[in-house]
């Protein structure tokens, strides 16, 4: 071939070539994103036990039949409370790598991210689907930072409820109805180890649900008590209430099985629906389990508030957000609009054991035990939002709180030294005390 020819061939062929190539590149950047926005919502969550499960299946389902082209991917990442699941989110949260929504409590939890940049505004959620006409007020504070709303609350749990096998406190006598001090709960609860040699009256879990267990003690100390301590002003080691909290713990782990330190919070409850013990204090997500195993409310088992807190209700809000720089923002926003809806809270709270955190839900949707609850809701002199789930206290506190007060519940450590610790988290962290509360 003629050499010009030649050249003029290979010219034409590189012009080619680099074309397709520009073409493909830009065909990747622009128009092949790996999944398309319309039909995948990423989200992550840790609700794993059989109750959790159904009540996130229940949600999931309002969306999907919304919207049913999209895939929900669940992420459930196992372990109560969040403990496995918050420093998994947070690190991919700081590294830009965000699921569409993620489930994160309501408060303090979420401040880092905010602080950061890295949660969207979501004012015109909330104003489209005039949340603030159903939200309680309180709700509504929790999901802002800076005046403006950051997330979505889901629901609303309490966190001071003790639940009990009813036919064997019958057994021994004791109607637990009248239950109303710490007295009258231990007195219970030697009654039922002398009648079942070998029993512990008492089930426990591990270490979260040790320092959750705290929390409901130090409340039942009065409201003004739990006040000063999430506006971190405990900070002294010779508090009177703080130790007599700690002395109502010390009794309490007296009835309590052994092996505690090795028992999930659904293992725990599983052992008040056998009957093998009588008494556990946990959140109101356990009567997904009784539901889950067909107990019944007021025949199998039932409830009552921790002592010293009858008139008082501790706060659990689960909440989802719009992280910054999604992959499916629309689909983050349709979840957190079905998430806040009617629809959605009245699918998923019945199951879950909260109550909704709207006030329009269909009440005849919820069982005996919401029944309960819900009345206290409207009549209770106070709310208390909780430490140990993320919304009372700066992280820096809450975070250390569990290894703490697991310390005191093996006897690794004295009352002195957990007292010491607890009132050194608060002023250690008191730069990180941003809200102050006012509870009465
Ligand atoms: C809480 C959460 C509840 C429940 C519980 C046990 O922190 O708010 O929704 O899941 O943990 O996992």
């Amino acid at each position: 071939m003629d050499p010009k020819k030649q050249t003029a061939v290979i010219v034409i062929i590189a012009v080619i070539a680099t074309a397709g190539i520009v073409a493909g590149i830009s065909y990747f950047v622009f128009s092949a994103p790996s999944e398309k926005e319309a039909d995948v919502l990423d989200i992550y969550h840790w609700w794993t036990s059989g109750g959790e499960a159904a009540a996130v299946g229940a949600l999931v389902d309002v969306f999907e039949n919304l919207y049913p082209d999209t895939t929900v991917k669940q992420s459930a990442v196992a372990g109560g409370s969040g403990t496995t699941m918050i420093p998994i989110i947070t690190a991919l949260v700081l590294a830009g790598e965000a699921p569409d929504a993620f489930q994160m409590h309501a408060g303090y939890e979420g401040i880092a991210y905010y602080e950061a940049g890295l949660l969207e505004n979501i004012n015109d959620i909330w104003a489209d689907n005039n949340l603030e006409a159903v939200i309680p007020d309180v709700v509504q504070s929790m999901s802002q930072f800076g005046g403006d709303y950051y997330m979505v609350p889901v629901n609303i749990h309490r966190s001071n409820v003790v639940w009990y096998n009813l036919p064997e406190l019958t057994a021994i006598a004791v109607d637990p109805k009248t239950i109303d001090t710490w007295t009258e709960f231990f007195a219970a609860c030697a009654a039922f180890e002398l009648a079942n040699p070998g029993k512990d009256a008492i089930s426990l879990g591990e270490s979260w649900t040790q320092a959750h267990l705290f929390e409901q003690i130090l409340a039942g100390q009065g409201i003004d008590v739990y006040e000063l301590w999430i506006n971190g002003d405990i900070t002294s080691a010779t508090d009177p209430d703080l130790l007599a909290a700690l002395d109502i713990l010390t009794e309490f782990m007296s009835y309590t099985n052994s092996d505690f330190n090795s028992l999930s919070w659904d293992a725990a409850t599983d052992l008040i629906i056998q009957g093998d013990s009588i008494f556990n204090v946990m959140g109101d997500w356990a009567n997904g389990e009784f539901l889950v195993a067909t107990s019944v409310y007021d025949t199998d088992y039932g409830t009552i508030a921790v002592p010293g807190t009858n008139d008082m209700y501790g706060l659990v809000v689960d909440a989802f957000q719009h992280p910054a720089g999604v992959a499916h923002p629309t689909n983050s926003e349709r979840w957190l609009e079905v998430v806040a809806s009617k629809a959605g809270q009245d699918a998923f709270n019945p199951l879950k054991g909260s109550i909704s955190a709207r006030n329009d839900s269909n009440l005849a949707l919820y069982g005996p035990y919401h029944a309960w609850t819900g009345a206290d809701f409207t009549s209770v002199m106070y709310m208390f939002p909780s430490v140990v789930h993320g919304s009372g206290a700066p992280q820096s506190f809450s975070s250390e709180l569990s290894s703490v007060i697991n310390a005191f519940t093996t006897g690794a450590a004295t009352k002195s030294a957990t007292a010491t610790a607890i009132a050194n988290l608060a002023s250690d962290n008191a730069a990180d005390y941003t809200t102050v509360w006012a509870l009465d």
